[in-house]
């Protein structure tokens, strides 16, 4: 057998490698791929430093953290947002509080002077708009001076962007080239695998891979269903998206409905209490405890104290 084994095929549409009848890949053909090794201390120039990118979520900057070193100690010390680059899975049930989480932390970026693209796969664009305008007013800013630095895509809109995920890479790319963008929001991931769920891993990998290709710091928002235990980083149907993104943030809201829920919530019957928790995050320490959430009369979500010390309060 020869090197002739295997033949372009142009006959198609899409060009592939196709061997030949009754021939296999060839012995030769494999062996090392020498440039996917290196030593640690090669990579050092490559190194992602591990910064804070503010969430515009009060009292979830402090719970992501970064280690140090003191007179040989390790010492850890808030982060001061989410890591840097990092691709953020922000899941829940519906009305938890997420898309005001993903328009705060579009709000917060734009404040700081960097350009964002906000991918809409739920709510049309401009009613994203006056959601952005509202968090803005809340959190202190004045909508005019930020608006220029938010760019919308609209997919849900426009179906090709849900349905064609090339065509939805080729729109983020021109966006990211004209816009020079670090900051993405997609509000929902989960919009981008309606009907077709068994890929729903295969999808976001590749989201997940053009992130990291255009270095952004993302925040991909997924849909729970109800069904599915409160606080679990189980997204939909469990297609395991937290395998995939670095960091999984879970909300949730619980009725109290029973004396046990109000001795441990301290609120009385009826009401609804909303939960966070950091589920995980494979760049940088976090708080692991479950908090209190609330979300303000103005909309804005902020982070309580954590469950624990509510449930020791005496009554
Ligand atoms: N301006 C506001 N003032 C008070 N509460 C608000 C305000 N805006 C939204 N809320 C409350 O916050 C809840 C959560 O809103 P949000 O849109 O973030 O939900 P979500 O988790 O994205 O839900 P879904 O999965 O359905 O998109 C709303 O259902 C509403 O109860
Ligand atoms: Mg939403």
């Amino acid at each position: 057998m020869d090197g002739t084994s295997f033949v372009r095929d142009t006959a198609g549409e899409k060009q592939y490698d196709k061997p030949r009848k009754g021939v296999t890949k060839m012995a030769e053909e494999r062996g090392p791929m020498l440039e996917s090794i290196s030593t640690a201390a090669e990579l050092k120039d490559k190194r992602v430093e591990l910064t804070g990118v503010p969430t515009g979520v009060e009292g979830l900057d402090s719970m992501f953290f970064l280690s140090r070193l003191e007179h040989g100690k390790a010492i850890t010390q808030p982060l001061g947002g989410y890591p840097e680059r990092a691709v953020i899975h922000l899941t829940g049930i519906s009305d938890t509080g997420k898309s005001l989480m993903a328009e705060q932390f579009a709000i917060q970026q734009a404040a700081l002077g960097q350009p964002v693209v906000f991918v809409t796969v739920e709510s049309p664009a401009p009613f994203i708009v006056t959601g952005l305008q509202e968090r803005a007013t809340a959190m202190g800013y004045d909508f005019k001076e930020l608006e220029n630095r938010i760019v919308l895509i609209d997919a849900a809109t426009y179906g090709t962007l849900r349905e064609n995920l090339p065509i939805l890479f080729d729109t983020l790319a021109h966006v990211y080239k004209n816009f020079k963008a670090h900051r993405t929001v997609i509000d929902s991931i989960t919009g981008l695998y309606e009907a077709r769920e068994m890929m729903a891993r295969q999808i976001v990998r590749q989201l997940f891979n053009f992130m990291k290709k255009w270095y952004q710091t993302a925040v991909f928002v997924s849909q729970k269903r109800s069904g599915h235990e409160e606080l679990t980083a189980e997204a939909a149907g469990g297609f395991a998206v937290s395998h995939i993104v670095d960091c999984t943030v879970v909300v949730a809201k619980h009725l109290i409905n029973s004396q046990y829920d109000q001795r441990l919530y301290k609120r009385p019957i009826g009401e609804v209490v909303r939960l966070i928790r950091i589920d995980g995050c494979r760049l940088c320490g976090h708080d692991s405890e479950t908090h209190l959430m609330e979300i303000t009369p103005g909309g804005l979500v902020r982070v309580g104290p954590p469950l624990k010390e509510i449930a020791a309060k005496k009554d």
